[in-house]
C-alpha cells in the first residue's frame, strides 16, 4: 500500500501566515503539521509516500527532502494548479502503479493517525476472498473516515443508510444531508482512478474527490465509513491550529536540554530544547521551546509552542504559536495568538504613547 499526502493548493486560508509558505509546514507542537502526517502514515507501514506539491514545493522539498529521517521514501509530484483534490490522484497515476492507497490531506491531523483505517481496510480485503453462503463480498472500493461536527456546510459530508454504508457524499453543501463531515483521509483500491477520470470539474472548477467517490457509488460499487474514534483537527486557520497545538503539546514528555538558571520556575510538561535558555522566568506547562530561544524575565502559560530562535523578554504569553525567529517583548498579556516567522511584537517607549503598527496584508491584530 503506498501513500499520497496533498501539501499543494494554496495558503490562502491562513493568510498572511502561509501565502509565502505552505501551510503544511506551521507546526504543531513545534513539528510541522505535514511531518505529523508522514509519521501517522510510517506508524501504518506506509513509507512508499507520494507528496503532491503547489507553488510553495521548493520549500515542502528542503523541509522533507527524500523522507528518510521519517522512515519514509518519499516521491515528490507538481501539480501546476490547485485544480483539486480528484486531481491530484489523477497526476499521481503513474506513481500509483495498480496499489491501493492512503490519500492524506496534509494539512489535517489526527490523534490517532491512519493504522485502524489501514486495518479496517486490510480486514474487509481479506474477508472478499471468502465469499460467504450469500456469495462473493465485494471489496470496498472506497474506505471513509466520518466525523460528526457542528458545522457541516464547511465539509464533504456524508450520509448513511440504516446500516451504515454510505449512500450520498456532497462538498461542503448549503443544506447538509447530515453533520458527518468526511475527515481528510481516504483509502482507495485502483477503481478510483476511473472514477477520477470520468468526473467534471465542480462549480467552484475543482475536481472534487466526493464526486469521485459519488460517482463509484452509482456505479454499485462498496464504499465503506468508519466514524473516527479520537480528536481530528483541520488545521487552515488560527483557532483550530492553536487546538492542535494544544492537544499535542498536552502529550509530550518533559525535557530539558537547554540551560534554566536557578531564578526560573518550571512547572508541568515542558521541553526546552538544546541551545534555548531561560532565564528568571516562570513557565506553565505543557510548552515547548524550540532549539537557540531565549525567555528572558517572563511568564509562559499553557499550550504554548516557542519556535526555534525566538526571543521572549518581559512578557507573559499563553496559548500561543509563536513561529521561528519571532520577538515578543514587553508585552503584559498575549494569548491565543499566532505569530509569525520574524515577526516583532513589542512594546514601544516612544512619545506621544500611541499603537504604532507594521501589519501585512490580512493580518487581523486585537487589542486588548
Ligand atoms: O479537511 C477535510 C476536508 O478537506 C473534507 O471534508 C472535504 O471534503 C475536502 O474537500 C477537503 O476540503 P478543504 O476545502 O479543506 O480542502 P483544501 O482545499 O484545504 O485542501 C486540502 C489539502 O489538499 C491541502 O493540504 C491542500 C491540498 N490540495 C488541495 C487542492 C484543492 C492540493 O494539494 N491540491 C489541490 O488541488
Amino acid at each position: 500500500m503506498k501513500g499520497l499526502i496533498l501539501a499543494g493548493g494554496s495558503g490562502t486560508r491562513l493568510r498572511p501566515i502561509t501565502h509565502t509558505s505552505a501551510k503544511q509546514l506551521v507546526p504543531v507542537a513545534n513539528v510541522p503539521i505535514l511531518f505529523h502526517g508522514i509519521s501517522h502514515l510510517v506508524a501504518a507501514g506506509i513509507t512508499d509516500i507520494g507528496i503532491i506539491t503547489g507553488e510553495t514545493g521548493a520549500e515542502v522539498t528542503a523541509a522533507v527532502g527524500d523522507g528518510s529521517a521519517l522512515g519514509a521514501r518519499v516521491t515528490y509530484i507538481p501539480q501546476d494548479e490547485p485544480r483539486g483534490l480528484a486531481d491530484c490522484v489523477l497526476i499521481a497515476r503513474d506513481y500509483l502503479g495498480d496499489d491501493p492507497f492512503v490519500m492524506y490531506l496534509g494539512d489535517n491531523m489526527l490523534q490517532h493517525g491512519v493504522t485502524e483505517l489501514v486495518e479496517a481496510f486490510e480486514l474487509a480485503a481479506r474477508t472478499s476472498e471468502h465469499p460467504t453462503l450469500d456469495g462473493p463480498v465485494p471489496l470496498p472500493a472506497a474506505q471513509l473516515l466520518l466525523t460528526p461536527v457542528p458545522d457541516p456546510h464547511r465539509f464533504g459530508v456524508a450520509e448513511l443508510d440504516a446500516e451504515g454504508r454510505v449512500v450520498q457524499l456532497v462538498e461542503k453543501p448549503e443544506d447538509p444531508p447530515s453533520d458527518l463531515a468526511l475527515v481528510g483521509v481516504y483509502l482507495f483500491t485502483t477503481a478510483v482512478h476511473e472514477a477520477v477520470r470520468a468526473i467534471r470539474p465542480s462549480a467552484r472548477g475543482e475536481l472534487e474527490i466526493t464526486d469521485a467517490i459519488q460517482w463509484l457509488l452509482d456505479r454499485g460499487e462498496r464504499v465503506d465509513a468508519q466514524i473516527l474514534d479520537g480528536w481530528w483537527i483541520d488545521t487552515g486557520k488560527k483557532d483550530p491550529l492553536l487546538e492542535a497545538n494544544r492537544l499535542v503539546l498536552e502529550t509530550i514528555e518533559p525535557r530539558v536540554e537547554g540551560t534554566v538558571d536557578g531564578a526560573s520556575r518550571l512547572e508541568g510538561r515542558v521541553v526546552i530544547e538544546a541551545g534555548a535558555t531561560v532565564v528568571d522566568s516562570h513557565l506553565r506547562g505543557p510548552i515547548i521551546v524550540g532549539p537557540g530561544a531565549e525567555v528572558r524575565s517572563s511568564f509562559i502559560g499553557p499550550s504554548t509552542a516557542i519556535g526555534a530562535d525566538c526571543r521572549i523578554l518581559h512578557s507573559e504569553l499563553e496559548h500561543s504559536v509563536v513561529l521561528e525567529g519571532a520577538t515578543v517583548e514587553g508585552v503584559a498579556r498575549l494569548s491565543d495568538s499566532l505569530v509569525g516567522r520574524g515577526a516583532v511584537v513589542r512594546r514601544s517607549e516612544q512619545r506621544p504613547r500611541a499603537t504604532r503598527l507594521l501589519v501585512g496584508d490580512d493580518s487581523v491584530v486585537e487589542l486588548g
